[in-house]
């Protein structure tokens, strides 16, 4: 244990806003230097200065006593809170029962009551036309979606959008758009890789139907629609901006693929899992997907993503050839179990909506009374604004950073994100209260007001 570690104190964490040093504090600079001497540089340079002690509710508290307000969610994870009471108690018992014992050599009923519970809420088909199956990382589950739909086609193509992140795994990252910091020194990439231009409506004012065909030209002239085997996309795209497709871009691109016989996969790793007000975000485009990739929230914080999808596709790859050894982890399954629990019994795709309400009426109150909040978009407790110069539209990435620095300087967390940099991103728990919500904003307001 160490000096900044005390014994767990497992009382409720107060739902406040408090600081009590500068940000970061002297414990979090002394753990940022040894941090810099233990790890290497990639390792150096977290988005937020401080170290954590504990979090809960909407509440992180650091290691020097501050209580910050979590408008992150360690990136869309933590959706049911990060110690909430019922996943940690999961964990706990099933630790004491057995920590491991590899799915693939002696499996356990916590999995398959985890793919069951999955297969009861995939949109558009028949639980017992849904399987599922479960890894560790995001970016592992959408490896596994290129192998699946490759097997089930017999083709190579994989196509993906412009502004999408999938992973870091080299399948994902060359699927994934942005160059720095992601993709640069780390080339060459796998082939049959290819994306193409997604709908950004803020940016290129197209409609869905417009943004879609111009999607489908570019992919029937430059990759041949014989020979795509998957298109990967992200309902919302998260790390390219929160980027919102116009009303009838996605039914459009999916009703390309079933004409055609591709692989529709949806990334759902940051927008699922109840975060947009419903149990997928695909739900709210009325289509079907073939394969969904979950990961991030669908465990409490403990590492799971899974591939769930229709029987026939996902019996393509044959026993053996997808999987792993900490694959569908017991801890992890259980807690999965209990976050799905928590979502229905506490009402929380109801609470995103809520959540959504909030965020987007303080958000838009702010950008009508300031030119350089160019669009606030999002679904539920997916919001984001971008930032720009209100004379030009170009984006101020140097804007994002100054009011995001503001903010936690201030006890209030967020990310940025987009293509541009230009974009924060609201991802609070669903567990947050009204009041921190509203204080939170109130301090955006502040910060856009002091930048
Ligand atoms: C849409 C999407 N796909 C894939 C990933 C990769 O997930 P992981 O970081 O768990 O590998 C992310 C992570 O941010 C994501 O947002």
């Amino acid at each position: 244990m160490s000096a900044t570690q005390p014994p767990a104190d497992l009382t409720p964490l107060p739902q406040v806003r408090r600081l009590v040093t500068s940000i970061p504090g002297p414990n979090s600079q002394r753990l940022a230097a040894r941090l810099r001497a233990a790890a290497p540089k990639a390792a150096h340079s977290p988005t937020l200065p401080v170290f954590a002690a504990r979090a809960g509710g909407g509440v992180i508290l650091d290691v020097d006593g501050n209580s910050l307000i979590d408008l992150a969610s360690g990136i869309a994870v933590t959706t049911v809170g990060a110690s909430h009471p019922a996943v940690a108690a999961a964990v706990a018992e099933q630790v004491r029962r057995f920590t491991h014992t590899c799915f693939m050599v002696t499996p356990y009923e916590s999995y398959i009551a985890l793919a069951e519970q999955l297969a009861a809420r995939y949109p558009g088909v028949p639980a017992e036309d849904v399987r599922a199956m479960f890894f560790n990382s995001g970016a592992e589950a959408v490896e596994n979606a290129v192998k699946i739909a490759r097997a089930a086609t017999g083709r190579q193509a994989v196509v993906a959008f412009d502004h999408a992140f999938h992973g870091r795994t080299y399948m994902a990252l060359a699927m994934t758009a942005k160059a720095k910091p992601y993709k640069a020194h780390f080339a060459p990439f796998p082939a049959e890789v290819y994306r193409g231009p997604a709908s950004y409506p803020y940016r290129d004012g197209l409609s869905g139907e417009a943004a879609a065909q111009r999607w489908i030209e570019h992919v029937e002239t430059q990759i041949g629609a014989a020979n795509v085997a998957a298109v990967v996309l992200e309902p919302i795209q998260g790390e390219g901006g929160f980027l919102t497709p116009a009303p009838g871009f996605t039914k459009a691109i999916v009703e390309w693929c079933h004409r055609h016989g591709a692989v529709f996969v949806a990334d759902e790793i940051q927008s699922g899992i109840a975060r947009t007000g419903d149990f997928f975000a695909i739900e709210h485009e009325g289509v079907t997907p073939d394969l969904i990739t979950v990961a991030k929230g669908i465990a409490g914080g403990m590492p799971l993503s899974g591939v769930v999808g229709r029987a026939e596709i996902m019996d393509a790859a044959g026993p053996g050839g997808i999987g792993g050894t900490f694959g569908g982890n017991p801890a992890a399954c259980a807690a999965a179990l209990a976050v799905l629990d928590a979502i229905e019994r506490d009402g929380l795709r109801q609470r995103a909506r809520e959540i959504g309400a909030t965020l987007t009426a303080g958000l838009r109150a702010l950008q009508a009374a300031d030119a350089r909040i160019g669009e606030v978009r999002g679904r539920g407790a997916m919001q984001a604004i971008e930032l720009v110069d209100p004379a030009s539209q170009a984006p101020d990435a140097a804007l994002a950073k100054a009011v995001a620095g503001h903010a936690i300087g201030h006890g209030v967390a967020t990310l940025t994100c987009g293509s541009y940099g230009n974009v924060i991103r609201f991802l609070p728990p669903l567990t947050i209260s009204d009041a921190l919500l509203t204080e939170a904003i109130g301090v955006l307001g502040e910060a856009l007001a002091a930048v």
